[in-house]
Formats: C-alpha cells, structure tokens, sequence
C-alpha cells in the first residue's frame, strides 16, 4: 500500500532519506479525486525523476466564500489506489490545520498575471494557489513540479512565482487529458448530472472550432472568439463567464493573433463553473 504522509515533520524525514540515497525528486500538488488527468501528470513525474511525491490537499484559502470548498468531492480510498497504480511513492495529505496553523499570516501574492482571466471572476484564488504551493515547494524541495495545461493560468502564474522567487525548481506543463468525447477531464464533472454533462461539451466543441480557425489561418481574435460563443450561447444550461484569448506571456488581451496566445474560457454548466483552453503554439498551421 502507498504511504500516506499527514505531517510535515513526516514529509521532510522521508525527503531527507531520498536525499541520503541521491534520489531526484517530483511533486505533483493536487486538491485530490484523482483521474487520468492528474495520473498523466504522475506518468511525466515517474518518467523524469527517482521519487515522486502526489500532494493532495483542498486547500480552503484559493476557495472563495460562496465557491465550492465544502462540497470539493474527496475520496482518499481511490486516490491512493490510483497514485499508487501509477507508481507514485508517497501521497503528502495534511489536514488544513496542518498547513494553516493558528496565527498564519504570509501569503504570497502576485499582482500582474492574475488581473485577467480567472482571475477577474476568483479575486483571491491564484493569492491561495501560489501561497500552498510555495508551501509544499518548501516542504517537498521537489527538482521538478508537474502541472496541467489544463488550468493554463495557473501554470503561467506558477512558472512567474519560481522564476520572481528564485525557487530552484523546473515546471513542467503537460497536455490536457479528455473523456472519449472530448470534455476535459476535472474533478468537478461529478457535479454534473446527465443532462449538465451533455451541455458540458459546448466548452471542449468551442476549443475544437477556436483551434480549427487558428490553423486555418485566422488572426482576429474578436472573430475567433464570437465564433466561439455563438456556439456556447446556443446550449441553454451554459452561461458564459468569460471566452478570452491573451497573450501567453503577460496574460494581456490582444487583438491580433501575432505571438504565442492561450485561449481560454470559463463556462457555468447550471451551477458547476467549467474551464477550458487551448494554446496557439499546440495547434498544426498556427502563425508562430
Ligand atoms: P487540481 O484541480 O486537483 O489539479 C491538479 C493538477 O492536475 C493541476 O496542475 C491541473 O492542471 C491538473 N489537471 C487537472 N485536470 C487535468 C486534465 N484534464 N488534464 C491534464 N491535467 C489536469 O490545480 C489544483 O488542483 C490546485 O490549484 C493546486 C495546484 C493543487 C493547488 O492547490
């Protein structure tokens, strides 16, 4: 059975053994309800380095106060199976009285890269992403960390972080993984009943005609995206919080698709709030 670390103290003993021994080490940091999705993300970590470790952890600070933190679905019994089968070490799952102990007051914040997108609609969200995974950085001293294009904002916000922080670590982007019928793979698809989970496909079909129109050729973002929310507003369950395409870099919204862009959407199905994305240098044809 795959170890299940609740301590910090605990964490460190083991990475100071791993040390001792020469091992390279990888850090998948999830919030748990673990599907293909995070496991590519363990497949890429076992491909790179000796160990890796799968935190698992709902962080409640990058929830906000009417999001879903309490109903966020947990099932460590199945995560552990599937860390394990995939050739995890470790699952690092402290109680958040373990992480935020009473009296905790540093944050880390960034200011640029999290004024768009997500960020508009989430206010305090990449302020709590950035501050658990500058913890588990610290507690796990990974080499390289493992995220999904999945959150494409994020994995922006996160690669800045090391890069402003000076952390010694490498980030590693990796491919979005999708259900058969294209809807990318989250934990919060459970939300969705049957009706809500054919709605859903209107983000991933938007994706699918957004990248046909960039390897065909097209450059003007305000065409891309009217085509895409054409196609979203005609599924009456979806309600469209934001279809943006930005520059990959600043995360700034541009007009003309001349330069590496991500774009991205976030899309309530009934009461469940979906995100997909895709970037322009993954797409066959695209201007470069
Ligand atoms: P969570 O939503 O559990 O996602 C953990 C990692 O899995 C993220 O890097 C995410 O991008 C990746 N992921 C999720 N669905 C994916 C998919 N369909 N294909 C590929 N990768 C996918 O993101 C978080 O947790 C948290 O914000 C966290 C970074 C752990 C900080 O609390």
């Amino acid at each position: 059975m795959i170890k299940i670390i609740k301590t910090v103290a605990q964490m460190r003993e083991i990475i100071k053994e791993w040390r001792r021994e020469g091992q390279t080490i990888g850090l998948v940091p999830t919030m748990g309800y673990l599907h293909e999705g995070h496991a590519s993300l363990i497949d890429a970590s076992k491909r790179d380095n000796g160990r890796t470790v799968v935190s698992d952890f709902v962080n409640p600070i990058q929830f906000g106060p009417t999001e879903d933190l309490e109903s966020y679905p947990r099932d460590m019994d199945r995560d552990s199976a599937l860390a394990e089968e995939h050739g995890a070490d470790v699952i690092f799952a402290p109680q958040a009285e373990e992480m935020y102990r009473p009296g905790f007051s540093s944050f880390v914040d960034m200011t640029v890269l999290t004024q768009e997108l997500c960020g508009l609609s989430r206010p305090t969200h990449f302020r709590g992403v950035c501050t658990v995974v500058s913890k588990l950085f610290n507690i796990v001293t990974p080499d390289r960390a493992y995220f999904g294009k999945k959150d494409a904002q994020q994995l922006a916000v996160i690669k800045h972080m090391v890069s402003d922080l000076n952390m010694d670590i490498e980030i590693i982007g990796c491919p979005i993984v999708r259900e058969s019928d294209g809807l990318a793979k989250s934990s919060r698809n459970t939300y969705l009943n049957g009706e809500e989970r054919q709605a859903a496909l209107a983000l991933s079909k938007a994706v699918g005609l957004g990248s046909d129109m960039v390897s065909k050729g097209e450059t003007s973002c305000k065409k891309i995206i009217e085509a895409m929310k054409e196609l979203i507003e005609a599924e009456p369950l979806a309600r469209i919080d934001y279809v943006k395409i930005v520059d990959e870099a600043d995360m700034q919204q541009i007009e003309t698709i001349d330069r590496p862009a991500l774009c991205a959407m976030a899309v309530y199905i009934g009461k469940t709030r979906l995100i997909d994305n895709f970037f322009t240098s993954d797409v066959k044809g695209a201007q470069k």
